[in-house]
């Protein structure tokens, strides 16, 4: 879509998202975003460099990309940051397309993560009744008991939140050192769910990475490289995420 000087609400129908006349609703309902501030004044002309959202969901004006990124730590999954730090759309620098993070890693978490301009997408994965599996390797201080992983799968309470795990399992143990590293599995994706899981148990957690997200793996890449998901993977993410509904 050629975008210079278009009336917002033509730019949000063309995007497919809704009609016109929908899309006049959705601006003076306050659910339009350009570059991250509400705006309700219909007519509002935008251009091909502000980022337009939709309930917090990107618009596609582009072609549709898709990226694996293993982020290192220290990096925000953010397409901006107030406080200036680093962010993970730096770690694409090729990339013309106006990609966002599917989901969040924590500043301090490393891992993989996917970048794309796909709003569709991005809900459909990030939706909790889709049985996405998000693989984390965890290095814990002290050994946590058995039990505790049966506590994780039957849910643990934070904060009146339940959060739940998938599957957990010790990979190792160092009496010595006195830690232990454990792979747990999540379908959901709260707010630094693992972080709080081990806190509740009084386990903190040392260092944490994201080894696998549905299918995806880390195979081959080092901290800041990334890599364009095939059209095969593309496509089998999407029957992942449908799969479940
Ligand atoms: N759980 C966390 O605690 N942090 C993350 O970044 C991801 C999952």
């Amino acid at each position: 879509m050629s975008l210079n000087n278009e009336r917002l609400q033509k730019v949000i129908a063309q995007s497919g998202v809704t009609s016109r006349r929908k899309a006049e609703q959705l601006i003076v309902d306050g659910r339009v975003r350009v570059n991250g501030e509400i705006v309700k004044k219909l007519g509002t002309k935008v251009n091909k460099n502000d980022l337009i959202e939709v309930d917090h969901v990107p618009i596609v004006k582009e072609d549709l990309v898709y990226y694996l990124v293993y982020k290192p730590r220290r990096f925000i999954s953010s397409v901006k940051d107030d406080r200036g730090r680093k962010i993970v759309t730096e770690l694409v620098p090729d990339v013309d397309e106006r990609v966002f993070p599917v989901g969040r890693l924590d500043y301090d978490t490393s891992g993989l993560i996917l970048l794309t301009n796909d709003g569709e997408l991005a809900q459909l994965l990030m939706h909790p009744s889709h049985q996405i599996d998000k693989v984390y390797v965890a290095k814990i201080k002290g050994i946590p008991p058995k039990s505790a992983f049966t506590l994780f799968k039957k849910g643990i309470l934070s904060k009146g939140e339940l959060l739940k795990a998938k599957q957990v399992r010790l990979l190792s143990a160092n009496k010595q050192k006195n830690n232990s590293v454990i792979e747990i599995t999540l379908h959901e994706g709260k707010n630094r769910q693992v972080r709080r899981m081990f806190e509740e148990i009084d386990f903190p957690v040392l260092k944490l990475k994201r080894e696998r997200y549905s299918f995806l793996d880390l195979t081959g890449l080092q901290p800041g490289d990334y890599r364009e998901l095939t059209k095969q993977e593309v496509q089998r993410l999407k029957d992942d995420a449908l799969e479940d509904n």
